[in-house]
């Protein structure tokens, strides 16, 4: 099964990508810088740009299922828990 990880480069999603590759399933690490990519490889998965604040569209093309663990983190303020933690959920709910 193909699954997209949003957030495939955060602590949550490093974990996972390995694990999905060990399961016999074709791990997608949507990323949102390209310097990220060989990181994504390295773990077991394809890697695709995707920026839940920007260019999204194509991330998630062919994905039987998908893995919401992106955020904005406690460093950053309101503005871009409701950007990101709200309608970022919402976009890919609605993808
Ligand atoms: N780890 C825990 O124990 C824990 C416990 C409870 C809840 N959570 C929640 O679970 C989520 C994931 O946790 P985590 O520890 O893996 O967090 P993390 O290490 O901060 O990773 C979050 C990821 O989200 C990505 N991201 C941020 N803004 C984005 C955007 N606009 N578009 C696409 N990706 C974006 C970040 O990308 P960059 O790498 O480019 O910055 C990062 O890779 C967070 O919401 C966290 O609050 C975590």
């Amino acid at each position: 099964m193909q699954v997209a990880v949003i957030g495939a480069n955060g602590g949550i999603g490093r974990e996972l990508l390995p694990r999905l590759a060990d399961a016999g399933h074709d791990p997608i690490g949507v990323v949102r810088d390209e310097s990220q990519f060989e990181a994504v490889r390295d773990r077991g998965g394809e890697p695709r740009l995707g920026d839940l604040e920007g260019d999204f569209d194509a991330a998630l093309a062919g994905a039987d299922a998908v893995v919401f663990t992106a955020g904005s983190g406690g460093s950053t303020g309101a503005d871009k828990t409701l950007t990101v933690d709200l309608w970022g959920a919402r976009r890919v709910v609605d993808a």
